[in-house]
């Protein structure tokens, strides 16, 4: 997705007619882009002959861009984060939807331009944040606690150095930059130029993915693509590293009546509740060819499923209230 140094190379779309595939669109159907990006999934699905597609993406810059840039009276843009599409639905007066893809991860546009904070290939404040509000990396670096830090790396980066370069952040604050945070990175964690894996590569991903709050978006965004789904309607879902399939691999199981599995904040179930999903395809990678075209694409996964009739598992937070 990105060559570095490349200021203005496009989004290209991964896994896009293995996606295309598993939504099997008919004419006229109702489709969720849940991570428009540059618009590459919601231009197959139109040319595939869905009649409306609603982009939701969190970052004001691709909103803006698509508004320009996509003049399609059946596109419907929405500045919002995806574990809000059911709510957001309703409120725009589309209710269920026949398919629905999320393409987990950052786009082309964001890790290309320096100012994000997103990379460290060139330099620009330690931003990293997709809808450009709330905290900035530098802020959080700046304030956390050490053992903070470290966690997030180790949770967020699976870095097995976590606490060593936690600890060389907080002697060198305050951190302002990528280039900066980079090279605090590459001394403590003995990163030799050569050296095939940059280890500032986890630490990025790690605060990105804290800052964003990107697993709990994701966990949340099946949620709500299950409440969002007609019955018969197909989710698929592109990720782009091993905690994220994990997520997806974990729901698509519990949803579709395999092992029930707790977490630390819901026991498990015991009873048997009816499977809101069926169909769980095996996961697909990217073709040789796609792997020769696009090197980003080595490490994508796609998920997918058709939604059953049953009732969501979890009702939204309205229909909770009294
Ligand atoms: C990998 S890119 C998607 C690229 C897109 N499929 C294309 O072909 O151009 C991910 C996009 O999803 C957005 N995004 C990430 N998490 C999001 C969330 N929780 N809600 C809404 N948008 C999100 C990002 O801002 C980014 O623009």
């Amino acid at each position: 997705m990105t060559s570095p140094g490349a200021n203005t190379a496009p989004h290209v779309p991964v896994l896009v007619n293995e996606v295309l595939a598993a939504l099997s669109l008919h004419e006229g159907d109702t489709a969720v882009d849940g991570t428009f990006g540059a618009g590459g999934y919601t231009r197959a699905m139109l040319a595939a002959g869905a009649g409306q597609v609603i982009g939701f993406d969190r970052d004001p810059d691709a909103i803006a861009a698509a508004r320009t840039l996509f003049p399609d009276p059946r596109l419907t843009l929405a500045e919002e984060c995806f574990s809000q599409m059911d709510r957001i639905l309703v409120e725009r007066g589309i209710g269920l939807v026949d398919a629905i893809a999320l393409d987990i991860g950052v786009s082309s546009m964001q890790l290309d331009r320096p100012e994000r904070g997103f990379s460290f290939q060139g330099d620009g404040p330690l931003d990293m944040r997709m809808s450009q509000s709330g905290q900035t990396a530098a802020e959080f670096l700046n304030t956390a606690e050490e053992a903070e830090i470290a966690r997030v790396l180790r949770d967020y980066g699976e870095e097995p150095r976590a606490r060593a370069i936690a600890r060389a952040i907080a002697a060198a604050r305050p951190v302002e930059r990528t280039a900066e945070l980079a090279a605090i990175v590459r001394r403590a964690a003995g990163f030799r130029p050569g050296q095939k894996a940059d280890p500032a590569t986890r630490t990025f991903q790690a605060i990105r993915i804290h800052l964003n709050a990107e697993l709990e978006e994701l966990e949340q965004g099946l949620e709500a693509a299950e409440r969002a789904l007609k019955p018969g309607g197909r989710l698929a879902v592109v990720t782009f590293h091993s905690l994220e399939d994990r997520i997806v691999k974990r729901f698509f199981r519990e949803r579709s009546g395999g092992t029930p599995a707790g977490s630390r904040h819901r026991p498990a179930i015991v009873d048997q509740l009816e499977p809101t999903f069926a169909r769980v395809a095996k996961p697909v990678s990217a073709s040789e060819r796609e792997l020769a075209a696009n090197p980003r694409s080595r490490s994508a996964r796609l998920r997918s499923a058709v939604r059953t009739s049953a009732t969501p598992r979890n009702p939204s937070l309205r229909e909770r209230q009294p």
